[in-house]
C-alpha cells in the first residue's frame, strides 16, 4: 500500500493529467515535489541524500550495513548494485510501506555497455562510429535493466582521455572531444529515449564530472591540472554535450579540477554546470568522493560534506557524510536549510520524471524481462554490433580472411577464455555465458576447419600480477606449467596448422577502474610465444584483445596480420569468427592514437605545432621538438583501420572559396571502393585553423560518415561546415570562429586526406 500522504498527492497527478494534456509533462511536476517536502522532516530531506551500496558489488572499502532500518527511517534516497525485479520490488516495499512518507527509492546501476546482453567495451563501441549503431545499444541496455527493477544507470562515461596506461580509457569514447560527443549524445538518447516516463527508458548519468581522464601518468585517481583553454576546448564539450542533449543526472569526478575536488568544487558543479549549460537535473557524487576530500586535504567530514552541498553535489554516493553530518553544519550556519531543500528537490524531481510516485515498482516487469533479457534478438544485435567494433590494424599478403578449410592452430592465452570476454563494468554480465573464441570459430566455420587448441602462455607470468588482474573473481585460468611446455605444445599444434590464430593481449580485469598500467605493451611472456609461433614460418594473424591502445611496435613489425577487437560482450567470439572467416568485413577505425613506446604519451592527433615542429617525414633535428630516440610518428593514428577491401578518396570539392560567418560551405569527396568485396569506409574530415589568437592545433575532427560501398561502387560524401565548427573557446571563454584561412583535410585517417582551403570572412 502506498502511504497515503503520497496518494493524495498521486492522486493530484492523475487529476492533473486528466484535466489538461494527454500526458503528463516530465519536467513540471505540477507542484507535486514542493507538496511532498513541506511534509517531509529535516532528516528526511537529508535521508533523500543519501545513495548507499547494496553491498553486492563494490569499488572501494564502504559497503553499508543495515540498509533495510535506514530505508525504513527515510535514511535512504536510492540504492544501487542491487539486481532482479524480485529483489528489488522487495526492498522498495520496505521503503513504500514502512517509512513515514512512502517515498519510493531510485535504483541504479552500472550499465556501461549493456546489462546481462553486453556489447563491446565503450572504447570498442566508439571505434564503430556509428552514433545510431551505439545509440541502439543503449537503448537496449535500457530496456533490459529497466524490466530488472532499475531506472537509472552511471552511464555515459565521457571522460576525453590521452593516456592509455589509464586502465579507464576502456570506459570512455577516446580521445577526441567531437566523435565523444556526438556519442555522448547517442548514448543519452538511447537510455532516455523521448519520454523518461516510458517504463523502458532510464535516466543516464554522464560521467565523471570533469577531467578524471587527465589524471597525471594515468594512474587512477591521481591529479589533474590543466588550462582553462584545455578544458573548455577539448574535456569539457562531451559532458556539455550529454547536457544539451537532456542528460537527467551528473556524476562528480574524484580528481581535483584547478586545485578543488570536483565534488566541492562550486565553479564547477554550479557556474559551469548549472549557471553556464543550464543543467536542471540532479547531481550524484562519484562512491565516496565526499569523504575523499578528507585525504585531498580539504577538511574533516564535517567540513567537507559543507563544501560538497554548498558546491552543489546533490546526492551523496555512499559515504554517508551527508547523513551524519548535515544537521550539525546547519545548526553551525555553514549551510542553510535551503542548501538542503534544493538538493532535496533535484532527487524528488528526478524520481517523479522516471514516474515513481505513481507507481513505484513500473521498472519491476518480470515478466517483459523474461522474454527482453538476454534475449536471441538482444544477443543477434550485440554480435552484429561487437563485428563493426574491430580494428584491422595490418594485414599483410591479405591473411585474413581466413578460408573456411583446413587446419587452425588456435594459440593464445585469450583462445579458450570465457570469462574474459565482456570487458570491465560488465556488473551484471553472465560472463560464463559469454561465447568464447573457440566456441566462436566452431560456430562459424562448422566441421569445415579443423581447429587444433593450445594456450601457449598465460596471460603473464608473475602470479602475484595475475592475483592483481583476478580481484572480480574473472578468472585468467592460469596454468602451471613452465613456459616452455606451453610453447612446446602450441608449437605442436602449429606444426598440424595451415594458420596460426594468435589470441593474444590484455585480460579483462588489466584495464578499468583501478588498472592502471606503466607497460602497455603485450606481456613478455606472450611475446616469447608469438616469436615461437613467427619462427615456423606459418603465417599468423594475431586476435589482439585489449582495453586501452597498447605499445605493440614488435607486434606491428613482426607478425603480418593483427585485428584488435577490444573486449566485445557476450558474444564476442561468434563475432571475432565473423569477421576471421570474412562473413563480415572488418570497418572500425581507431578513437585513440597507438603509440610507438610509452614515452611518447600522451600522443594524440590534435596536437599544438609548436614553435620548432619537426619538417614533415624526418625523423631528428637538432633544436626541433622531437625525441633522440624514437620519430614523433604514433604507431596507427588516431582514425586509422583497414578493410579486406581498399578505398580511394579522390574529387575533393568545395563549395566556394569563402564562407561567411553565417553562412555554411559544402565540403565533397568522390569515395570508391576499388576492391573486389563489398565494404563499409568511415569517411572523415579534419580542419586546421591556420592563424588564431590563440594557438590551434594541426588537425580537429568536425565531421564523419560511415558509407557502404559495394565493390566497385562509389559514392560522393557531403559534409556542412558552418560557423560553430570553426569556432573555439578564447582566454574570456567566449566560444566563436575567429576570419582567416582554413585548411580542410578528408580522407580515412588523421593522417592522410586530400586537402583544400577556404577562408571565413
Ligand atoms: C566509479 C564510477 C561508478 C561508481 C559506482 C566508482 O568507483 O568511479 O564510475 O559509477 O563507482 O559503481
Amino acid at each position: 500500500m502506498i502511504k497515503q500522504t503520497i496518494l493524495n498527492l498521486a492522486v493530484g497527478i492523475l487529476i492533473v493529467s486528466c484535466a489538461g494534456e494527454a500526458q503528463i509533462s516530465s519536467t513540471d511536476n505540477s507542484g507535486f515535489v514542493d507538496s511532498l517536502m513541506n511534509e517531509m522532516t529535516l532528516e528526511e530531506k537529508i535521508g533523500q541524500l543519501n545513495l548507499p551500496s547494496s553491498g553486492a558489488f563494490t569499488t572501494g572499502e564502504a559497503a553499508n550495513s543495515d540498509i533495510a532500518g535506514k530505508i525504513k527511517k527515510g535514511q535512504v534516497g536510492g540504492l544501487f548494485n542491487i539486481q532482479q525485479a524480485a529483489r528489488i520490488r522487495e526492498v522498495q516495499k520496505v521503503a513504500v510501506e514502512q517509512s513515514r512518507l512512502g517515498i519510493p527509492l531510485i535504483f541504479a546501476m552500472d550499465v556501461i555497455h549493456g546489462y546481462k546482453t553486453i556489447f563491446p567495451i565503450p572504447l570498442g563501441l566508439s571505434c564503430s562510429w556509428d552514433t545510431e549503431l551505439i545509440e541502439k545499444t543503449a537503448r537496449t541496455a535500457a530496456r533490459e535493466v529497466s524490466a530488472d527493477g532499475i531506472a537509472w544507470t552511471f552511464s555515459p562515461m565521457v571522460d576525453i582521455s590521452r593516456d592509455p596506461r589509464w586502465g579507464r580509457v576502456a570506459e570512455g569514447n577516446g580521445e577526441d572531444p567531437y566523435l565523444a560527443s556526438e556519442i555522448a549524445q547517442a548514448m543519452v538518447r538511447g537510455y532516455q529515449g523521448d519520454d523518461l516516463r516510458d517504463p523502458t527508458t532510464i535516466m543516464s548519468c554522464v560521467k565523471h564530472f570533469a577531467l578524471y581522464g587527465a589524471a597525471e601518468a594515468g594512474r587512477d585517481y591521481n591529479t589533474t591540472d590543466m588550462s582553462r583553454l584545455r578544458m573548455y576546448n577539448d574535456y569539457f564539450p562531451p559532458y556539455k554535450a550529454a547536457v544539451d542533449a537532456g542528460v537527467g543526472s551528473v556524476m562528480t569526478s574524484f580528481n581535483e579540477v584547478d586545485g578543488i575536488p570536483a565534488s566541492g568544487n562550486r565553479w564547477l558543479m554550479t557556474e559551469i554546470l548549472r549557471e553556464a549549460w543550464g543543467f536542471d537535473g540532479m547531481v550524484v557524487t562519484d562512491y565516496t568522493a565526499i569523504n575523499e576530500m578528507i585525504d585531498h586535504g580539504m577538511g574533516d567530514l564535517q567540513q567537507v560534506s559543507a563544501l560538497a552541498l554548498k558546491a552543489g553535489s546533490d546526492m551523496d554516493m555512499v559515504g554517508e557524510g551527508y547523513l551524519t553530518t548535515l544537521k550539525k553544519s546547519l545548526e553551525e550556519g555553514s549551510i542553510t536549510e535551503a542548501d538542503i531543500d534544493r538538493a532535496c528537490k533535484r532527487i524528488l524531481e528526478a524520481k517523479y520524471k522516471l514516474g515513481l510516485f505513481e507507481d513505484p515498482y513500473r521498472y519491476c516487469d518480470e515478466e517483459r524481462g523474461s522474454k527482453e533479457i538476454f534475449s536471441d534478438e538482444n544477443r543477434q544485435f550485440a554480435r552484429e554490433t561487437a563485428a563493426q567494433t574491430f580494428v584491422l590494424l595490418k594485414n599483410e599478403d591479405n591473411i585474413l580472411p581466413l578460408k573456411k578449410g583446413g587446419t587452425i592452430a588456435l594459440v593464445g592465452p585469450m583462445a579458450d577464455n570465457k570469462l574474459n570476454m565482456n570487458g570491465t563494468w560488465s556488473v551484471a554480465g553472465q560472463h560464463d555465458k559469454a561465447i568464447s573464441l573457440k566456441e566462436g570459430i566452431t560456430n562459424v566455420a562448422g566441421d569445415d576447419v579443423k581447429i587444433v587448441f593450445a594456450k601457449g602462455a598465460n596471460i603473464v607470468k608473475d602470479a602475484k600480477l595475475e592475483s592483481r588482474i583476478s580481484v572480480f573473481g574473472k578468472s585468467t585460468y592460469r596454468d602451471d606449467r613452465s613456459e616452455d611446455e606451453m610453447i612446446k605444445e602450441a608449437l605442436e599444434a602449429a606444426k598440424q596448422a595451415d594458420v596460426i590464430v594468435a589470441a593474444m593481449g590484455e585480460a579483462s580485469e588489466m584495464s578499468g577502474e583501478s588498472s592502471s598500467r606503466s607497460d602497455i605493451e603485450l606481456p613478455a611472456t606472450q611475446r616469447k610465444l608469438l616469436k615461437a609461433l613467427l619462427e615456423t614460418g606459418k603465417p599468423v594473424a594475431m586476435v589482439l584483445f585489449t582495453g586501452r591502445p597498447l605499445a605493440i611496435k614488435w607486434e606491428d613489425e613482426n607478425v603480418p596480420a593483427i585485428l584488435n577487437v577490444w573486449f566485445a560482450g557476450s558474444q564476442a567470439g561468434d563475432a571475432i569468427a565473423d569477421v576471421l572467416f570474412g562473413d563480415v568485413n572488418p570497418s572500425g577505425k581507431l578513437t585513440a592514437t597507438f603509440p610507438q613506446n610509452v614515452g611518447q604519451v600522451p600522443i594524440y592527433y590534435s596536437h599544438k605545432n609548436t614553435g620548432r615542429p619537426l619538417a614533415d617525414g624526418k625523423w631528428f633535428q637538432k633544436f626541433r621538438s622531437n625525441y633522440l630516440d624514437v620519430t614523433n610518428e604514433p604507431l596507427y593514428p588516431f582514425g586509422y583501420g583497414l578493410s579486406y577491401t581498399t578505398f580511394d578518396y579522390k574529387n575533393l570539392n568545395l563549395s566556394g572559396e569563402e564562407i561567411s560567418m553565417d553562412g555554411e560551405l559544402k565540403v565533397s569527396v568522390e569515395v570508391t571502393n576499388t576492391g573486389t568485396v563489398d565494404g563499409a569506409e568511415i569517411v572523415q574530415l579534419y580542419i586546421r585553423d591556420l592563424v588564431g589568437s590563440i594557438t590551434r592545433p594541426v588537425k580537429q575532427l568536425k565531421g564523419f560518415e560511415k558509407v557502404k560501398l559495394a565493390a566497385g561502387e562509389t559514392k560522393t560524401v557531403e559534409f556542412t561546415l558552418t560557423e560553430n565548427d570553426l569556432a573555439f573557446y578564447h582566454h574570456d571563454m567566449t566560444f566563436k570562429a575567429e576570419p582567416g584561412k582554413f585548411k580542410v583535410f578528408v580522407g580515412p585517417s588523421s593522417a592522410e586526406g586530400l586537402e583544400g582551403e577556404f577562408t571565413l570572412n
